[in-house]
């Protein structure tokens, strides 16, 4: 069984979203003193979660990605993670986290089938990462070695690369992802509600990045599995690569294979679109599985052609936590 959209993509990969809040404030992802969090009642449970998931599954998704906000102040999350890598038919059951409570739960997550993370950190400059995120960069440190210890691999990287914010901490990137075995990725920053609109006044073409990293080092093509929208590139002389994820400069809509749950059982078609559906009223109504997964596949068909990032910036108006980045 295969989920395809209207224009014949298929539907491979789902991030979910456990949960809408976070323990950090990326300036250009969450609005500073924001508090107007869904309420945990309004999250799907483990139990709602495995549901959906479940009908995804039988629909041909083989990939979830656990995401929020941050999904590590959801409690539990291990439990979660163990359910869902015991579905039938789910072949890659992945992270995105900011590592900092990953020091406490990087094993348990490992033994409950996470297979690899990724972890968003702009710089390893413990003052710069203070003013980005308003938190500690040591717990971060902490986290990565806790999850490369705990034998979680690839462990990438995922830095938004902002003009005279953190494009001159590139270069110790790439020199403390070499040292601990880490992928490192450059992200150009969206339009995502008004934190990233205003983060959009930094935006760098980061193929410009390249072009720099290029006079200092020697890069070759690379091939990563699970690559997705990434297009990557070797250090030569080391095991190191680095991805570059464009989509304002380069968009890849065309080879979009994804769709958002969100924490209450929204489903975005798009990052960059509003188009949605709402599931968990018909999971809470008691549908059945049969019609869950008609529904589902009725509702791929909102999945626009491409986002408007470019053309209309104003269009999405929630933030990157709210949908699940
Ligand atoms: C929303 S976070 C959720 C998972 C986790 N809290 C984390 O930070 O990895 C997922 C990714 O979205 C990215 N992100 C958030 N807002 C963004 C924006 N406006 N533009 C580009 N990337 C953004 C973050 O840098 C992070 O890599
Ligand atoms: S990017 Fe991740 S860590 Fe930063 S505020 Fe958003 S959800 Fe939190």
């Amino acid at each position: 069984m295969s989920l395809i959209d209207k224009y014949n993509r298929t539907i491979k990969y789902l991030r979910l979203s456990v949960t809408d809040r976070c323990d950090l404030r990326c300036f250009y992802c969450m609005p500073d003193g924001f508090t107007d969090y869904e309420e945990p009642e309004e999250w799907l449970s483990f139990a709602e979660i495995e549901r959906v998931i479940a009908s995804f599954t039988r629909l041909g998704v083989t990939s979830v990605r656990l995401t929020g906000g941050e999904p590590l102040v959801r409690k539990d999350l291990p439990l979660l993670a163990k359910r869902l890598s015991a579905l039938p038919g789910l072949k890659d059951l992945s992270l995105s986290t900011n590592a900092v409570k990953l020091g406490k739960y990087a094993e348990a997550l490992h033994d409950a089938g996470i297979s690899r993370i990724n972890v968003s950190l702009d710089t390893v400059d413990p003052e710069k990462f203070k003013k980005i995120t308003q938190g500690k960069l040591s717990k971060v440190i902490d986290g990565l070695l806790a999850a490369k210890a705990a034998g979680l691999k690839p462990i990438k990287i995922n830095m938004v690369i902002m003009k005279g914010v953190n494009d001159h901490d590139v270069e110790d990137m790439v020199e403390f992802c070499r040292e601990h075995d880490f992928t490192l990725r450059f992200i150009e920053t969206m339009p995502m509600g008004d934190t990233g609109r205003n983060a959009t006044d930094y935006y760098l073409n980061i193929h410009e990045i390249e072009q720099r990293l290029g006079e200092k080092y020697e890069l070759i093509p690379a091939v990563m599995a699970g690559a997705g929208p990434a297009r990557y590139v070797q250090v030569v002389g080391s095991d190191l690569k680095i991805g570059f994820i464009t989509p304002m400069s380069q968009h890849f809509c065309d080879t979009c294979n994804r769709v958002r749950l969100s924490a209450s059982g929204t489903l975005y078609m798009c990052l960059g679109d509003e188009y949605k559906y709402e599931l968990r009223p018909l999971v809470r109504g008691g549908i059945s599985d049969d019609d869950l997964d008609q529904v589902i596949r009725d509702a791929i068909n909102l999945k626009p052609l491409k986002h408007e990032f470019n053309e209309k910036p104003e269009k999405v108006v929630r933030f990157m936590s709210m949908t699940g980045g």
